[in-house]
């Protein structure tokens, strides 16, 4: 018996024994309307003060005093065993990089958070940067709020490299040495699933030709969501996403029958997680499966080809020169 119903009302304020709720507004009108203690998982990427559509660039102390105020207010409605996993990348400003995960480190420690890991999401595809090396992985800070947190290991286990390595002493001497569901999928987020000698699970950012792609400018990849979702809540617990965007928290969380609320201040982004959320009801979605390998070029296709005309440039012969020594 599924816990709730495919159908979901989505509420447009909290209401606790409601099942989907989805706020339109100013993330601290919809914290003040929060009781105490009552998301078990707190999953977002904010606003990263980067002058996209929806935010006012400002100076980054600015910026960080401002999501203080909403982070003590996020600690207050997480749950004792609870999580936030707090995904961010670089603010830029003069070519200079500033990574947001290290200034929102102290935040979080000084509200007496613990950081259980920093975990690296490499994708393959970004802008080109010409003045430094072109930004491939964003992070996600995961802590907890005491020692006695949730932890499902089981759910996100990934196929283990050698599965048939055995004990070669002791008293299991001979028996299977790892673990039948799989291995720890570790820090490094990189998990293509068929593949196991690279044993990677590949999420990729969501650019123009990923199944999920909206208008926003900067979304999360459901899958992403999911790993979280699975290991650190159980069926029924409240998923919150303040910065909700167009819902893909509330998609990965209802998927696997969490209560799922999220607040967002564009009603143009509501308007279409809301329509997600229904196409997701109905099975009309399209949602890049959790662990569906990226991707591989055969090295046919045409884009893979050296352009005829760079063939006869000296570049182009010092690459073939370096390749021949690889
Ligand atoms: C990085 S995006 C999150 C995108 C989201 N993860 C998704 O998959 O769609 C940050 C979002 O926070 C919203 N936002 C920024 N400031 C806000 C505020 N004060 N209250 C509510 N939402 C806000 C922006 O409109 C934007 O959609």
């Amino acid at each position: 018996m599924p816990l709730f119903e495919k159908q979901k009302h989505i509420e447009s304020s909290f209401i606790p024994d409601a099942e989907l709720v989805l706020y339109h507004g100013d993330v601290k009108d919809f914290l003040a309307s929060l009781p105490d203690s009552a998301a078990s998982l707190i999953i977002t990427s904010p606003p990263y003060n980067l002058g996209k559509e929806y935010e006012d660039r400002v100076a980054i102390d600015k910026y960080l005093e401002a999501q203080s105020q909403v982070i003590a207010q996020l600690y207050r409605v997480l749950r004792e065993n609870g999580s936030i996993c707090w995904q961010v990348g670089n603010f830029v400003e003069d070519g200079q990089v500033f990574p947001l995960d290290i200034y929102y480190y102290p935040i979080f420690k000084k509200l007496g958070l613990f950081l259980r890991n920093r975990i690296i999401w490499h994708f393959e595809h970004g802008l080109h940067a010409s003045k430094r090396f072109s930004g491939r992985y964003e992070t996600i800070l995961w802590f907890t709020k005491s020692d006695e947190y949730l932890f499902n290991l089981d759910p996100v286990r990934v196929p283990s490299k050698y599965p048939g390595k055995r004990h070669f002493k002791g008293p299991n001497k001979g028996k299977p040495s790892g673990n039948p569901l799989g291995k720890n999928p570790s820090d490094l987020w990189q998990i293509v699933e068929q593949d196991w000698d690279a044993e990677i699970w590949e999420i990729p950012n969501v650019k123009a030709n990923h199944p999920e792609k909206t208008i926003h400018p900067c979304q999360f990849p459901i899958e992403l969501v999911e790993r979280c979702v699975l290991a650190l809540t159980n069926e029924g617990d409240w998923v919150f996403d303040p910065y909700a965007g167009v819902g893909s928290s509330l998609i990965a969380a209802t998927k696997h029958n969490r209560r799922a609320m999220g607040c967002e201040k564009e009603s143009e982004y509501v308007e279409i997680a809301r329509q997600r959320l229904a196409a997701f009801s109905n099975g009309e979605l399209a949602i890049r499966p959790l662990g569906k390998p990226v991707f591989v070029p055969t090295g046919k296709e045409k884009v893979t080809q050296v352009p005829e005309e760079w063939k006869r440039a000296p570049q182009h012969q010092l690459l073939e020169k370096k390749r021949k020594y690889k």
